[in-house]
């Protein structure tokens, strides 16, 4: 099934990277899907197909890959205006809304994505799903002084918050702080659950990404199948 997978997400990066043009700023996502876009990067670069291009990565862990991949990196701070993000997402919705931060890099994410004129999402299409939440739980990244707090005020809300572990202790962001993954079930209205979550100070970002998707690219079996989004 994983290799079933891989070779899903391999076709959607396939895709993704077929976007990126030379003299451009990139966005760097994070996870297995965007390893597989990073390797076909690396390859265009060195094959000068692909020049002139730097990217921001949204982890410690793509950094290190594309310094490994030898791919050049600049900084928001640089570049704040980035031409084209590729990126994965845990779950997809119709209306191309996500649930990210399977791999707890939704803060940086999401910056580079609302900093982005162009953002890619490439899946496989075992995240396609009519309901977010019904597929996967929503990461929820926390202030450590705040994770009391917010992890009784989303009990309040009827949902199930967990705090993220990793190797027997709580796992810890790039920027510090924790990850409460929220077993909520199917979402009824998602602009309403992140607003909700966006009005909690203890609560630096949510991993709903609405109106962030450009294009959606799925990797199938039979090939990557396309979907623009028409309503931003
Ligand atoms: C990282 O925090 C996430 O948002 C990833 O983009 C998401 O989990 C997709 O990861 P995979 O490509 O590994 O499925």
């Amino acid at each position: 099934m994983t290799a079933k997978k891989d070779q899903m997400k391999k076709i959607a990066a396939e895709k993704a990277v077929s976007y990126l043009k030379s003299n451009s700023i990139i966005g760097l996502g994070t996870g297995s899907t965007v390893y597989f876009a990073l390797e076909l990067i690396s390859k265009l670069i060195a094959d000068n197909k692909l020049v002139n291009i730097k990217g921001i990565p949204s982890s410690k862990a793509t950094e290190e890959l594309a310094v490994k991949f030898n791919i050049p990196l600049t900084s928001l701070d640089e570049n704040p205006f980035i031409d084209i993000n590729i990126d994965g997402a845990d779950e997809v919705d119709s209306d191309l809304y996500l649930i990210k931060g399977g791999g707890g890099a939704l803060l940086k994410e999401k910056i580079i994505a609302q900093a982005s004129k162009t953002n890619i999402i490439m899946v496989d299409e075992s995240k396609l799903s009519n309901f977010l939440g019904e597929r996967f739980y929503l990461p929820v990244e926390v202030f450590p002084f705040a994770i009391g707090s917010e992890t009784e005020f989303i009990k309040k809300l009827g949902m199930n918050p967990k705090i993220r572990i990793k190797n027997n202790s709580a796992f810890i962001t790039d920027q510090g702080n924790y990850i409460i993954d929220i077993h909520c079930g199917k979402i009824q209205n998602v602009k309403e659950l992140s607003d909700i979550l966006h009005s909690r100070a203890g609560i630096a970002e949510h991993g709903l990404f609405i109106d962030l998707t450009n294009i959606l690219v799925i990797g199938k079996e039979s090939g990557a199948e396309i979907k623009f989004n028409k309503n931003i």
